[in-house]
């Protein structure tokens, strides 16, 4: 017995030691278990896809001959309340990690804190846009702070899972493009490197990736961190390895980011990127032996309110016409990306088939409504804040979703005016969509950022104004990541500032409760809250479906509680919402969809028409 156990403790520290990941800087290339080894990866975030489907994913992508995959680590969703860790169910990042490794993939980590991504604020959880005076991505105290007690609890999930340890884990990226960002603080990169090094040990290959560029590589490198590069399809491969290759003259050529698609933001054109172009041009950067990562190769989805904004919003999905869509289905790019990585990975192992939508598409009714302020109470459970003047949304302790903001009209400024005359509401600072509420009636939506006007005819009577402000998305890209939300500078009244506000938080983290009345006749008030019920054919196993909002303007969907993100079928190019299978709800059970509409509904004139359909293809632009 003694001896069994002593003979199985030295095979597994011999298995140990025979695994490690370094860089060979005579012969520019990886060294795997002391081999040549270059990798094909391919991106895939696990906090854009649902984890009962993690391996599905998985294994369609090493069924495209890929040897690894590469994931971002979103640090909101890993601490959405200061202090407060999650490392479970759709964010078990362990799990995730794991499940590559059966699937037989590598795993190339980037752990931020930064990570951009097109995701809320580039990964920084909204209470850290709390305090307006932090300085982000740099040596502020008031920064490193909460960037030191997250990695405390991130890295040592992450070095058990460590390529030389035993898991797929083969290198991990130290914040991520920082030469694009103006702070160029090197101070900040070395104590990320240090704070790195001290929970993962001193062998593993630490990288940074920036644009292909001198000018990004000056600030986003140390000399102690392995310099990678980031760039799409066209042009001379080597000729946008140059710019590495200022910075790490040996070792192996690395495109951390080739862009196999796209994103879409709202009112904008739906991203294509050719697939023979991106299969002609990853055939060129394979043949220089470089080392490569797709991004992306299955997008996924915001779902929530997680998704990131630069000048606009980004779109709920993020299928990002990546080889596998959203929905994790195989596409003629998936195919064309397969033969090439086939020449030089082969032979591949069987395809894996798309999913077939199981039944035909079908309508549901809207059945019931309620009105935003006829709801408060269930959604705001504790009730208004009050401050003399608007408290942001990070200082009602509140990162995602809606405030509804309630400012004290002064009538006696209305003393000279007459039916007819206009009435002027100045928002200094607004971030980022407000609709304006008078008496129960939606007089307008403004949106952001500085120095909305709003005007209406003088209502006299009225003592109170609201605003329900929306959130859309932090900055995830430039100097201002980190943005702070709801309304951020003073409100004018006739050029009086408005005082004495009250404030309901509405998170929308739990839509049920809310008092839904049965809709006889049709109904125009809005922001509501429509509610309908349905059962799928009997037999059948719930399908992907998406949602199709026709009449429907802008709003937020939730299918059993499960929050789909935010839909805008008038502005597109995004008209319908991706809507995982396991959300739903088998024969016989009753499936809930709720609509949170903010403009306009189509059950104003026509209760037949208060309906959405589901459909079996997604409409994307
Ligand atoms: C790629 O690696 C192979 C095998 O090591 C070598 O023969 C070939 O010259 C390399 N090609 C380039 C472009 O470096
Ligand atoms: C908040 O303001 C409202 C309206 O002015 C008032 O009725 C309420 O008592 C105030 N609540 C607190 C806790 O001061
Ligand atoms: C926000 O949280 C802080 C710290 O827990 C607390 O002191 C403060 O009262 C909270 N603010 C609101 C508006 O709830
Ligand atoms: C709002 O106005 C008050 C009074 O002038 C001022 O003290 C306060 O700083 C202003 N708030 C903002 C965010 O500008
Ligand atoms: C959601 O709200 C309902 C009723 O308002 C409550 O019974 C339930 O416990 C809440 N769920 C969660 C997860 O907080
Ligand atoms: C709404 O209608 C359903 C059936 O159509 C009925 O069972 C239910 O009692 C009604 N609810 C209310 C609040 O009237």
């Amino acid at each position: 017995m003694f001896q069994i156990a002593l003979l199985l403790a030295l095979v597994g520290l011999a298995a140990a030691a025979d695994r490690s990941f370094t860089i060979d800087y005579k012969n520019d290339c990886f060294l795997k278990d002391g081999k040549p080894f270059r990798y094909i990866s391919g991106g895939i975030h696990y906090f854009r896809v649902p984890r009962p489907y993690w391996q599905d994913r998985l294994k369609k992508i090493r069924a495209a001959g890929l040897n690894a995959v590469q994931t971002y680590v979103a640090w909101n969703v890993h601490e959405p309340v200061q202090g407060q860790f999650n490392f479970e169910g759709d964010a078990d990042l362990a799990a995730f990690l794991k499940a590559a490794q059966d699937a037989d993939l590598l795993v190339i980590l980037r752990a931020g804190p930064y990570i951009c991504a097109e995701w809320e604020s580039g990964g920084f959880p909204g209470w850290l846009s709390k305090d307006p005076s932090i300085r982000f991505r740099s040596s502020d105290p008031k920064y490193l702070g909460p960037v030191d007690s997250y990695m405390a609890k991130l890295l040592p999930i992450v070095k058990p899972l460590l390529y030389e340890n035993g898991g797929p884990v083969i290198s991990v990226q130290v914040e991520n493009e920082y030469g694009s960002f103006p702070a160029c603080d090197k101070e900040y990169l070395q104590h990320l490197e240090d704070l790195f090094r001290k929970y993962l040990g001193p062998s593993v290959v630490l990288f940074t990736t920036d644009g292909d560029s001198i000018s990004l590589l000056k600030c986003g490198t140390l000399p102690s961190l392995y310099s990678t590069v980031d760039f799409g399809p066209g042009g001379d491969p080597m000729s946008h390895f140059l710019s590495m290759r200022a910075y790490e003259p040996h070792g192996p050529l690395v495109n951390s980011e080739y862009y196999a698609g796209w994103l879409d933001h709202w009112g904008g054109h739906h991203a294509h990127v050719d697939a023979s172009t991106v299969a002609q041009y990853l055939d060129e950067i394979l043949k220089l032996n470089a080392s490569v990562n797709m991004y992306m190769f299955e997008g996924g989805t915001n779902f929530g309110f997680m998704n990131g904004a630069t000048a606009s919003s980004d779109v709920t999905s993020y299928d990002y016409d990546a080889p596998l869509t959203e929905a994790g289905n195989i596409t003629p790019k998936y195919q064309q990306i397969r033969e090439v990585v086939g020449k030089y990975n082969g032979p591949l192992s069987p395809l894996i088939p798309s999913s077939a939508p199981v039944y035909d598409p079908f309508d549901i009714m809207l059945t019931q409504s309620a009105y935003i302020l006829d709801a408060l109470s269930v959604l705001a459970p504790s009730g208004p804040t009050n401050s003399t003047y608007p408290l942001r949304m990070e200082q009602l302790n509140q990162s995602y979703g809606f405030v509804l903001y309630r400012g004290v009209t002064h009538e006696s400024l209305l003393r000279d005016k007459k039916v007819g005359d206009e009435i002027v509401v100045q928002l200094t600072y607004l971030k980022d969509r407000a609709t304006v509420l008078l008496h129960r009636e939606n007089i307008v939506t403004v949106q952001g950022s500085i120095d909305k006007t709003v005007s209406f005819d003088v209502y006299f009577g009225h003592k109170t104004l609201d605003f329900l402000v929306e959130n859309t998305g932090r900055i995830n890209y430039g100097s201002r990541v980190g943005d702070p939300k709801g309304i951020v500078g003073n409100v004018t009244y006739e050029m009086r500032t408005m005082t004495n506000w009250q404030m309901w938080s509405i998170p929308l983290n739990n839509v049920t409760g809310i008092p839904f009345q049965n809709l006889t006749a049709p109904t125009m008030e809005v922001p509501s809250f429509f509610r309908g019920t349905f059962q799928l054919p009997a037999n059948v196993p719930p399908p992907d479906t998406y949602l199709k909002l026709d009449g429907w303007n802008k709003g937020q969907a939730f299918i059993n509680g499960f929050n789909l993100g935010r839909y805008w079928p008038v502005m597109g190019p995004q008209v319908t919402l991706y809507v995982p299978g396991i959300h739903l709800l088998p024969h016989p059970q009753q499936n809930e969809l709720i609509l949170f509409e903010l403009i306009k509904s189509p059950c104003g004139s026509d209760l037949n028409s208060c309906k959405v359909s589901f459909v079996d293809q997604p409409i994307l632009g």
